[in-house]
């Protein structure tokens, strides 16, 4: 390890993208290096066990490779490997992501927040603890969006099936919630859809919070790239065609 490494990012597919964009925002001078599981996606229709093993191979390779530290860009993995692995690999930073739940309670005490997440997420025991911290002091509603992540990854962001199935979910909750947390790293892609459908509130994803938490971890280890020059982001799937590639860069390239 060393300043010199680089930093690897992974999710089950193009969701972490979302996340890597802020990454790179916030650390303009480091080297990314993607991975998305996109054949295994979604993550969230699988048991822990199965998150926990896929995950700790992708981390195996991308340490093998040289990385410095991973970011887990992935709710559902967070929830389901992110402990384990700190175990297995104590000395390595190991950043995650979370429900942005907090923000979204302070923002609205006493108000009700819709929590849209993959159904893993939701029943790990990760979610169960941050819903039971923050449910005192707001009204805390989480869905699961079964499916959802099988149409983003196909790169479709308008698609009337997205819209539709946006509408099934969370349709009923149209004009009735002060916030919605976006709790699965492939979401931010359909913001526009989910604000058709719920009404114009505020919407709360980790982005931001992960790319802060990356970059102080950094810091305290004495990781963060010295030298000035541009940083890089480099995109590989576990799907391996050049189509594939070129979607993640188009997602990237999305404005969310
Ligand atoms: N993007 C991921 C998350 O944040 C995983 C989605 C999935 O593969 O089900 O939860």
């Amino acid at each position: 390890m060393g300043s010199s490494g680089f930093i690897g990012v992974f999710d089950s597919g193009v969701g972490g993208i979302s996340v890597l964009k802020s990454l790179a925002a916030e650390l303009p001078h480091e080297r990314f290096s993607y991975f998305g599981d996109s054949a295994n996606a979604p993550y969230g229709d699988r048991d822990a066990e199965d998150i926990l093993e896929l995950s700790r191979g992708i981390v195996a390779r991308q340490l093998d490779d040289g990385a410095k530290a991973i970011v887990i860009a992935c709710n559902t993995a967070t929830s389901a490997a992110a402990a384990t692995l700190r175990d297995e690999y104590p000395d390595l930073p190991i950043i995650g992501v979370e429900p942005a739940l907090k923000p979204a309670v302070l923002a609205f005490p006493r108000g009700r927040i819709l929590v849209m997440a993959t159904a893993a997420t939701l029943a790990l025991e990760k979610f169960q603890r941050l819903e039971e911290r923050w449910a005192s002091q707001a009204e805390v509603i989480p869905v699961a969006c079964v499916g959802l992540v099988d149409l983003i990854e196909r790169g479709d962001l308008a698609s009337p099936e997205i819209r539709a199935l946006v509408e099934r979910y969370v349709g009923e909750y149209r004009g009735t919630v002060d916030g919605v947390v976006l709790g699965c790293t492939h979401y931010p892609f359909v913001k526009d859809v989910i604000r058709d459908v719920v009404g114009d509130v505020p919407l709360f994803d980790g982005g931001l919070g992960t790319a802060r938490q990356l970059r102080t971890v950094l810091t305290v280890r004495g990781l963060l790239e010295d030298d000035d020059a541009p940083g890089s982001v480099i995109f590989s799937s576990s799907k391996e065609t050049a189509e594939e590639i070129a979607l993640y860069q188009w997602f990237f390239r999305q404005r969310i």
